[in-house]
């Protein structure tokens, strides 16, 4: 079977920083995958490029059979990858529908003809695209509040509208970059089996960025550790918490004062 995709040998570096070292992941259709490590370890770093914010200084990126490695984030977008952000990134003054709308754009082309002309084929796309748009957010507990400003949200329902904005154009790859982050116990549980339905449902690929160890024990099939850009453990989640490598990597960080996160946090 043909990997969705295939991450070989990608590097980056900021300045003198080298922020990635070579590493490598294949995501087969239907995978869940867990990318863990301390702060810094350079998590992120993989889904900016992965997703085409920045370009890898080697290595080549594989999606769907394609050689994406150069493409920009829009194309990569409309080849079905989409993905969320670690500091929420909506339009606070827009409407949750808006933005949930707005995710949609790879998905529905409109010619500068139907805009302007206000076409009927333009119209009925419209009242499509609401219409898929309202069910997300009823997917999601958001119907409610379709109308109020994003801003008016709490932190855990941005967190959410975050995802319905991702799913709106119907990914193949799913990209979340802590999502549970600021939740409470409640709403990180509730998540969980959010994303658990999901992935079923719309046949999903993910990866997960998480410092919750709870969240990556319960959902992920595999997980990869980064530290100081390498990675330094790939397998089984439960064995990822007994290796002393990763152990001592979020250790080290503990020791240092830093506010590492405890692997062993529920
Ligand atoms: N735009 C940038 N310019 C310079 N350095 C950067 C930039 N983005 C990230 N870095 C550095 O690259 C390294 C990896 O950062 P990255 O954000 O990928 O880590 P992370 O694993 O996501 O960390 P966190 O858990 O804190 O989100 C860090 O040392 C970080 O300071
Ligand atoms: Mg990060």
């Amino acid at each position: 079977m043909m990997a969705l995709l295939e991450v070989t040998n990608i590097s980056h570096t900021f300045g003198g920083l080298q922020a990635l070292a070579d590493f490598n992941v294949t995501l087969n259709d239907g995978d869940l995958v867990g990318l863990i490590g301390p702060n810094g370890a350079g998590k992120t770093t993989v889904f900016n490029l992965i997703s085409g914010v920045y370009r890898p200084d080697q290595g080549r990126i594989v999606f769907a059979g394609q050689d994406i490695t150069l493409w920009p984030s829009y194309r990569r977008m409309a080849a079905g990858m989409s993905r969320t952000f670690q500091n929420i990134r909506l339009f606070k003054d827009m409407s949750v529908l808006d933005n949930v709308r707005l995710g949609a754009f790879a998905h529905y082309t409109y010619s500068f003809w139907q805009i302007v002309g206000r076409t009927a084929s333009f119209h009925l796309q419209e009242r499509r695209l609401t219409q898929e748009a309202l069910a997300m957010l009823a997917r999601f507990g958001l119907a409610g509040s379709a109308q109020a400003p994003a801003r008016n949200l709490s932190y855990g329902e941005q967190r959410r509208l975050e995802i319905a904005r991702a799913l709106i154009s119907r990914p193949k790859l799913l990209l979340l970059d802590e999502p549970a982050a600021g939740m409470n116990q409640a709403e990180t549980l509730e998540l969980v089996a959010l994303l658990r339905d999901l992935h079923r449902e719309f046949a999903l690929t993910i990866m997960l960025i998480e410092h919750h160890m709870g969240v990556v024990l319960d959902l992920c099939q595999r997980v990869q550790v980064l530290d100081f850009g390498s990675t330094i453990f790939a397998g089984n989640p439960q064995e990822a918490q007994q290796h002393p490598q990763v152990l001592e990597a979020y250790l080290g960080k503990e020791e240092n004062g830093e506010h590492g996160h405890a692997i062993a946090e529920p």
